[in-house]
């Protein structure tokens, strides 16, 4: 990607954690890109409609995901946005067309084989387990990688300790990469709502997804949680070369972040290109003008 980290600009100082991102990476060693799309693309909507009962939430939708890109969609509420993502991570079937991942079609996806494939998600409204410690959540996100049952552990076998400990190792390191190690045996439910949206993404992270998918990661945030969180989406996709669907409302942490920007609205795609493309499209222009939105949204 031809982009600089802003450290300074985002008034954090994230140098520190890039450097145990890169010592991440390298010690568990980079996944080889697998095989994709014939054009590139890790991830492929075509055609793709989703209706519930009489409601269309999605129509005719086209999607192209390159490898290594930030990849927005952005809309109104209702336009569609939350839908599109569970189709891709096997939430719903769609009604019509084909999901194409790392170059293989789809109708439904199975959660084991979305691991395989290397994609993980975050949610819209939190779901972390909140009785859970911070560790624990993060370790969460290793399940579909992890060999021993939850019954081969409580028998205490040397491999399934072994195996544990190296979960606890790695996710210990996510919490560093993330500045919340601090927290880290502290139960989730117990912290501030911007700490546990930033836990959601360790989760997501600490198996090294190829293709991350985020829904809305920083509604409801304070500006200073959200440059936080913004900073971190770009230092994964930085330091990991993780490719990133991301929704968000907040149109100018989109337009700052993102490689290319989709537009729905009421299930259609109205416009799909640069951000300098997409804020200067009349239909686009013309869909946030009235729109009811979590936070004030400025295109222009
Ligand atoms: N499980 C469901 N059952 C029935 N209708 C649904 C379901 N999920 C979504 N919808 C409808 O599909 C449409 C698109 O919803 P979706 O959640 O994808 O929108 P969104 O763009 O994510 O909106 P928001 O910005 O508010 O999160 C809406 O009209 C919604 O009411
Ligand atoms: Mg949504």
């Amino acid at each position: 990607m031809d982009r600089k980290f802003a450290y300074d600009t985002m008034g954090l100082d994230l140098r520190e954690n890039l450097d145990i991102g890169a010592a991440l990476t390298s010690v568990l060693g980079r996944q080889e890109a697998q095989a994709s799309g014939a054009n590139g693309a890790i991830l492929e909507l075509n055609d793709v409609s989703l209706s519930f009962g009489g409601i269309s939430a999605l129509r005719n939708v086209d999607l192209s995901v390159r490898r290594g890109e930030i990849r927005s969609i952005i809309g109104p509420n209702g336009a569609g946005k939350s839908s599109l993502i569970n189709i891709v991570s096997g939430v719903y079937e769609p009604t019509n067309g084909t999901v194409r991942l790392q170059g293989r079609a789809y109708r439904a996806i199975a959660a084991t084989r979305l691991a395989q494939l290397r994609v993980a998600r975050t949610f819209q409204n939190l779901a972390l387990f909140k009785g859970l410690t911070v560790t624990e959540n993060i370790v969460s996100g290793l399940a579909f990688k992890r060999r021993a049952a939850f019954v081969t552990q409580a028998l205490g076998l040397p491999w399934a300790r072994r195996e544990e400990r190296e979960s606890r190792e790695r996710a210990l390191e996510v919490l560093r990469f993330l500045d919340i190690e601090a927290y880290a045996d502290r139960l989730a439910g117990s912290l501030p709502y911007g700490i546990q949206k930033r836990i959601e993404l360790g989760r997501a992270i600490v198996a090294e997804p190829e293709l991350l998918l985020l829904d809305e990661p920083m509604a409801g945030m304070t500006v200073a949680e959200k440059q936080a969180m913004a900073a971190f989406v770009r230092a994964v996709n930085d330091t990991f070369g993780t490719t990133i669907v991301l929704i968000e409302h907040d149109v100018a942490v989109v337009m700052d972040l993102s490689d290319r920007i989709a537009v729905l609205d009421h299930g259609v795609k109205i416009a799909d290109g640069t951000p300098d493309q997409v804020r200067n499209d009349p239909a686009v222009i013309d869909a946030y003008i009235g729109a009811v939105h979590d936070e004030p949204a400025e295109v222009a």
